[in-house]
């Protein structure tokens, strides 16, 4: 490998698009380095360097490929039947406004999931205010998730009649999502490695399939993040394929560990 010419691209990565590269695992880096290679037909680390340097579209371009948005409706179904069947109804015992925070959102399909499972359930918990927090560092990814509009196949996880009831059928055959799910929603740009909570007092944070790209350091900071952010008792839902460090699990405890799921632990 050409490690000086990788190494420049890291830096103007680091320079243009203000990316901290150490965040992230170096296979990685280098996969989607050499994917974005590929695409624009260029051979060397440096050739891809000095258009990395001099054109915008190809930093947007990069910035799309490294934080790639694969998301659906309902992923993981067992963890929303866990957070409705026993969480939801665990922090309404305690209080009254529900404060939860779709970490990295991709195009919004999780929180809207979160809004359709609270707004069906709102049966159950009449009197409880709810608030989901959305946020995700693709700018693109944040615009579509704020508009709200999907293709007939991203809603095929969903019954026709939640389709008709959440949704509206657009001219285009397209289907908007309707102002009683959205209006649960605030959506923002937000950057995980920034060190900082989109906000506190949270009962529930989803940070699912986002860390997977990360290092231990940056997955442990996050945690370590997470917990002052999360209210007293709140849980913190990873992705099934995500882990608790060990320098991090003392600030929770198991919750129930095959959903991946963990609550703070009280001081
Ligand atoms: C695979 S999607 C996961 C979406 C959703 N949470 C789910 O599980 O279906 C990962 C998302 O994490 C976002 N992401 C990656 N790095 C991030 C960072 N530093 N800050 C915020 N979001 C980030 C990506 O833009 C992408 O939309």
């Amino acid at each position: 490998m050409d490690t000086r010419g990788f190494q420049s691209v890291l830096r103007t990565i680091e320079s243009k698009l203000s990316i901290q590269c150490e965040n992230y695992k170096q296979d990685y880096l280098e996969r989607r380095i050499q994917s974005r290679m590929r695409i624009s037909k260029v051979e060397s680390y440096t050739d891809y360097n000095s258009l990395l340097l001099s054109s915008i579209t190809e930093q947007e371009a990069f910035r799309n490929a490294l934080t790639i948005n694969v998301t659906k409706f309902w992923r993981d179904p067992e963890v929303f039947d866990l957070i409705k069947r026993d969480i939801i109804p665990e922090i309404r015992r305690r209080k009254k406004k529900i404060r939860i925070w779709s970490a990295g959102c991709a195009t919004g399909e999780e929180p809207y999931t979160l809004a359709l499972m609270v707004y069906e359930a709102r049966i159950l918990y009449p009197d409880v205010e709810v608030t989901i927090f959305a946020s995700d560092i693709d700018r693109e990814a944040i615009k579509k998730a704020e508009t709200g509009i999907y293709l007939k196949k991203a809603l095929e996880n969903l019954s026709e009649s939640q389709v008709r009831r959440h949704f509206d059928e657009q001219q285009d055959g397209t289907f908007l999502v309707k102002p009683h799910l959205r209006d649960f929603i605030k959506f923002s740009w937000h950057d995980l490695m920034s060190g900082k909570a989109v906000t506190n007092y949270l009962d529930i944070i989803l940070c699912r399939n986002v860390t997977i790209y990360f290092t231990e350091k940056q997955k442990d900071e996050l945690a370590r993040i997470f917990a002052p952010a999360l209210a007293e008792g709140g849980y913190y839902v990873m992705g099934k394929t995500e882990y608790m460090g060990r320098d991090v699990e003392q600030l929770y405890e198991p919750f129930n560990p095959i959903q991946k799921v963990y609550r703070k632990k009280g001081v």
